[in-house]
């Protein structure tokens, strides 16, 4: 078979050239990384676990009419996803105080918010992804006004299914980010999340013992974090087979 073109390495995913115009193959990697790649480590099947929670995530929302780059799922580390133009954006949602917010602000990590507080950092590893406000957004034209609404009313669409789905088995979304591309429709233009949804992106608490099932099992050093997500698909019924 001949060798696919690599279009990207990142931290987390590679993408290659698919099989149609317009579309991509997504490879999910074992590497996790946090810190802004300070620290690093290849953690065994974690690739296995973000490609199957992805795809969970991103068909529930397609399912919903909230679009995304999903296409189909291709084989245990693949996914079949639309070719899109990034928003150089990371578009952050938060429900409860934690990481940077508490840092930031001083807010004890696990305090519920007044109500889901959306940020955006301008995607940028050189200058560690800081905080932009909508003002530097616009007039910087890394997303226009009505980009700009489009994306708050995605990220909450997103909140809304990603709480709704995992308070049903148990677990508590304190936080969580997704990236958002533009897809072109003749002269139309239209945003659809891209990306990935996994527990390497967002924050996932157990809903009675506060347990954490996400990357900052990793971060923290905590424990297993291949058992962490596993416990997350478990739960939701889409546990790989071994
Ligand atoms: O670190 P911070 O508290 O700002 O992260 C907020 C949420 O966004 C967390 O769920 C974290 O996992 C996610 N995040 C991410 N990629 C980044 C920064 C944050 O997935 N580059």
């Amino acid at each position: 078979m001949a060798r696919r073109k690599l279009v990207y390495e990142g931290k987390a995913k590679i993408l290659y050239e698919g099989p149609e115009p317009g579309t991509l193959v997504q490879y999910f990697k074992d590497d996790a990384t946090a810190f802004n790649a300070e620290k690093k480590d290849i953690i065994e099947g974690k690739g296995v676990l973000n490609n199957r929670l992805s795809e969970f995530f991103m068909t529930g929302l397609n399912t919903l009419g909230i679009p995304t780059h999903f296409i189909k799922s291709l084989n245990m580390r693949e996914q079949l996803i639309r070719a899109v133009e990034i928003v150089p954006l990371e578009v952050i949602v938060r429900n409860y105080a934690a990481g940077t917010m508490s840092k930031r602000l001083g807010i004890e990590e696990g305090t519920a918010l007044p109500r889901p507080i959306v940020e955006f950092c301008l995607k940028d590893d050189s200058l560690g992804d800081p905080l932009v406000s909508e003002e530097h957004i616009i007039a910087f034209n890394w997303a226009s006004q009505q980009d700009l609404d489009d994306m708050l009313a995605l990220a909450l669409r997103v909140n809304d299914f990603l709480s709704g789905v995992m308070y049903g088995v148990g677990i508590r979304v304190a936080d969580f980010k997704i990236e958002i591309g533009r897809v072109y429709e003749g002269d139309y233009q239209r945003l659809i999340i891209a990306d990935e949804i996994s527990p390497d992106s967002c924050r996932l608490w157990d809903l009675k013992t506060g347990e954490k099932l996400d990357k900052d099992v990793f971060r923290r050093d905590l424990g297993s974090l291949t058992d962490a997500y596993a416990e997350v698909a478990r739960r939701l019924g889409v546990l790989p087979e071994n």
